[in-house]
């Protein structure tokens, strides 16, 4: 049975483009893959635990070292790798906070980027690197305040969220990454009723894919 797995970071749950759109297309997906199921994560009603000292122990202890309160403590990380490993298709809606992604997004990465489970580390090996998850499609649904932040635009440099994003995804392996972007938020005119237009277009026919 297909599985899509939706990750909301809105801080807001009304007039948040990014919940719209991820929604929308959860249901356009829902509808191609009448057999599929969806798992819903909401970084923001549920924040992930910040990683603190017993977490980073616990992450760097060999397995078979791992005491019951060791393995207790990664149940949250492996938690939210398991629904990334059930999943077919992803589908996260980030808005942009402070030129970056919202800290209860990140919160979330920090848990399912970790040594020996979603990456490898060998320093001896020519590459130290490499990714242990499988590929999957991964649409990620930006909305910004200002879309001269977007690629292309004028201020892009000051765009930190997608290039974090993408590098964090590719470290463990999902590379199958397209970006549907909303400018214009704040500016509440012409320019944002195009954009929601062409995402919802763009939201279409990928979920549909
Ligand atoms: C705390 C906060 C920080 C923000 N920082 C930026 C920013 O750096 N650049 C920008 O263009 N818009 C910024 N915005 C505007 C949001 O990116 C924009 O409102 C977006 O639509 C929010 O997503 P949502 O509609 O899904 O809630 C910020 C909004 C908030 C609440």
């Amino acid at each position: 049975m297909p599985r899509l797995l939706m990750i909301n970071s809105s801080g807001r749950h009304t007039r948040s483009v990014t919940r719209s759109l991820t929604r929308q297309f959860a249901e356009r997906w829902l509808a191609a893959h009448p057999a599929g199921e969806l798992t819903e994560r909401d970084v923001t009603l549920q924040p992930p635990t910040v990683v603190n000292e017993a977490w980073i122990a616990s992450a760097f202890a060999p397995p078979q070292d791992r005491s019951p309160v060791a393995q207790a403590v990664l149940s949250e990380s492996e938690l939210l790798l398991t629904e990334i490993e059930e999943a077919d298709a992803l589908v996260l809606g980030v808005p942009m906070y402070n030129f970056g992604l919202p800290s209860q997004l990140k919160a979330y990465f920090d848990q399912i980027i970790r040594v020996n489970r979603s990456f490898g580390f060998d320093p001896q090996a020519p590459n130290p690197y490499q990714p242990l998850l499988t590929d999957k499609p991964v649409t990620i649904i930006v909305s910004v305040g200002d879309g001269d932040l977007l690629p292309g635009g004028p201020l892009s440099q000051l765009n930190f969220l997608e290039p974090h994003l993408t590098t964090m995804l590719n470290f463990i392996g999902l590379n199958s990454i397209e970006f549907v972007r909303v400018g214009y938020e704040e500016f509440q005119d012409g320019r944002l009723k195009r954009a929601l237009k062409s995402a919802e277009q763009a939201i279409a026919q990928r979920a549909a894919a």
